[in-house]
């Protein structure tokens, strides 16, 4: 009996709340190796850790890495951002360790210190989800994105159990990739909770990174954005092949945007043959005198890969990460109660994952935009997912009451730290970003620039204008962490009403964003009432105005005898000045039937990078028409600019 009474006594000193309360103590992380000896004095993070149970019935935990700076910036303070790594199945320890995250892992496993440090705009938490992915574990996978999604929720309610102190903050979803289907169905569920709920979760913005949002549309860039990166032009054995499959998708995607009615069908959610583009492309880029760079690597075509992994052994941090992560110490360090082997991607998540029964996260957009931001960028050197693709993805989204973007052929350079650092697109709470000089995994290449792409879903940069070879051109400028704010306070101290200063410092010209240099002079002109004298200044607007519209006049002209053609062509934009203008139209006309194509699912493998042990077989080859191509000359590489350096 007293044994009874002393192990209740016991049992209450030792769950002072709930059966389940965790320990917040038990989550810290606190020693990890290289942490005080390579990391920076005062910049270790305050970090979080550890396996979350969600549902007991089927032994469901997540695993969550928590990071937050220890000194926070103001607006940091109230902020907490998940990063979702894509898949399905690959592990959100990629964007902590290789991209977003304060880490990087050196030769000798040990952390070092990545000057990206998305953390210091905001708490990030890296997220291993669905269940099975990395240190997340179950005994019941996921099949569709609902499951999916309704997981994520209940890991949002365990997260601010143990962190009540966040429920208030802005929520901003980030990811990469497949992530490009979690954050949309997730986002959408959530708001949906909002509407019935008396806590709604704040989510503010979204940020996919080179997303895999719509796959059949997306696959059809494969071709265009390939001969526009000098990787296969009509001269290749494989051109004709290359264009019937091509056709077959354009097909494919023809019917979808006759039909979408919402509903589940078959022809959009089994892309077999427009993701045999791909293989096809690269299968037609092999050079067999060359093994270890014998094909262009899918997630940056700067760089090349043994076949048939095409890039599937990038990034080379992976062979540091893995044993880091496989490490019984660095285990034991942060928190876990299942000590699982880590993988990158695990093959049981995707092989029970069916993509076919979910409608693709496209569709689901337009309802996210008319409540949230949404920022989609894509590092330009990326393959799989590049930028061409999620440029005509959103020509032909209907959001906010119209199509695409008001002038899909303007964009706003976007000055990061006084570089160019990509161009902007943005209009309804869209906005898209086309990274320059980064791959598949942005912040992997550009970790400082990445890391302001959080500036810009929170509205934290100038505009500005600059005429360049007598066009007038918007920008859109980023600062280093920190840097605006502080400029921003001694302006204020030193000049509190200085009306030209607030006009060039104004958020979001988010209305017409690609109108942009007629809204600006919108604005100046309440400035120009206060003074008089510069009238001056009009008729130089003015006379601006007439190039504009002259400029204009020839854009629509140029663009109506684009329409002329088949639907697939992607256009370059002319006045970019970065990217080879490719016109490969023509040749479209030239098709052979050719049925003898691969269909197998390239692309779902690609996305989450399975990988068979005899590291053959991972998508399929042509078997018949292996091609020589001629010695490859670097130069066909070279596609966004002169000073870049492949890696
Ligand atoms: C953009 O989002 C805001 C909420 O952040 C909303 O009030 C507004 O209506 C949205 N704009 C459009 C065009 O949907």
């Amino acid at each position: 009996m007293i044994w009874i009474l002393l192990l209740y006594v016991a049992a209450v000193l030792a769950s002072p709340l709930k059966g389940d309360t965790h320990d917040l103590k038990d989550f810290l992380v606190s020693s990890l190796p290289g942490l005080y000896s390579n990391i920076p004095k005062g910049e270790v993070p305050l970090m979080f850790a550890g396996q979350l149970e969600l549902y007991p019935e089927n032994n469901t935990h997540y695993f969550f890495w928590k990071f937050s700076d220890k000194h926070k910036v103001p607006e940091a303070q109230n902020r907490t951002i998940f990063w979702l790594n894509g898949g399905p199945g690959c592990s959100s320890m990629d964007g902590a360790l290789m991209e977003a995250g304060p880490f990087r892992i050196n030769h000798n496993q040990e952390v070092t210190y990545n000057p990206g440090l998305w953390h210091k705009a905001g708490d990030i938490v890296f997220v291993d989800q669905p269940a099975g992915t990395g240190f997340s574990y179950t005994d019941e996978y996921d099949h569709d994105l609902d499951q999916i999604t309704w997981e994520f929720l209940r890991f949002l309610e365990r997260f601010y159990e143990m962190f009540p102190e966040d429920a208030d903050n802005d929520i901003y979803f980030a990811g990469e990739s497949y992530a490009g289907q979690y954050i949309p169905y997730i986002v959408d569920r959530i708001l949906k909770h909002n509407k019935g709920s008396v806590k709604p979760y704040n989510v503010k913005g979204l940020l996919i990174g080179n997303g895999w949002i719509s796959p059949n549309e997306q696959s059809l860039s494969y071709l265009p954005f390939s001969v526009q990166a000098g990787l296969i032009n009509s001269d290749n054995p494989q051109w004709s092949r290359l264009l019937t499959q091509h056709e077959h998708c354009q097909k494919i995607v023809n019917n979808i945007d006759a039909t979408f009615d919402g509903k589940l069908h078959d022809y959009e959610v089994s892309s077999g043959t427009c993701e045999g583009i791909l293989n096809l492309i690269l299968s037609a880029t092999r050079d067999k005198a060359n093994p270890e760079a014998e094909c262009v690597n899918m997630y940056d075509f700067t760089l090349r890969d043994s076949y048939p992994s095409c890039g599937m052994n990038w990034p080379p941090d992976l062979d540091t990460v893995k044993p880091f992560l496989n490490d019984d110490s660095v285990k034991a360090q942060i928190n876990l109660q299942n000590a699982k082997a880590w993988h990158e991607c695990s093959g049981n998540v995707g092989k029970h994952f069916k993509a076919r029964n979910s409608v693709p996260a496209i569709h689901l957009l337009p309802g996210i935009l008319e409540e949230v931001e949404v920022v989609l960028f894509n590092g330009n050197r990326d393959i799989i997912c590049n930028y061409m693709g999620t440029e005509s993805m959103i020509k032909k989204l209907t959001w906010g009451g119209k199509r695409g973007f008001s002038d899909p052929e303007s964009s706003l350079d976007w000055i990061h730290n006084g570089s160019v650092a990509g161009y902007i697109q943005s209009e309804r709470n869209l906005t898209f970003v086309n990274v320059f000089d980064a791959s598949h995994m942005v912040p992997f290449d550009v970790p400082e620039v990445s890391r302001a792409l959080i500036d810009l879903v929170t509205h934290n940069f100038d505009t500005d204008e600059k005429v360049v070879g007598g066009e007038t051109k918007g920008q859109v400028k980023t600062f280093p962490l920190g840097e605006r704010q502080a400029r921003e306070a001694k302006k204020v101290e030193a000049k509190p009403t200085t009306s030209a200063t607030t006009a060039s410092t104004t958020s979001y010209p988010s209305a017409a964003y690609s109108s942009y240099p007629l809204e600006a002079s919108d604005s100046d002109s309440d400035s120009d009432d206060e003074h008089p004298q510069e009238s001056t200044s009009r008729i130089t607007r003015l006379i601006q105005l007439l190039v504009i519209a002259v400029l204009i006049w020839g854009v629509i002209a140029l663009y109506n005898s684009y329409r002329s053609r088949p639907t697939s062509i992607i256009k370059t934009r002319p006045n970019s000045g970065r990217k080879k203008n490719v016109q490969w139209a023509d040749q479209l006309r030239q098709f052979q039937e050719d049925n003898d194509i691969p269909q197998q699912g390239i692309l779902s493998k690609a996305l989450n990078k399975l990988k068979r042990s005899d590291g053959r077989g991972t998508y399929a080859p042509t078997a018949s028409d292996d091609i020589e191509l001629q010695s490859q000359n670097t130069d066909d590489f070279v596609i966004s600019s002169d000073e870049e350096t492949p890696k």
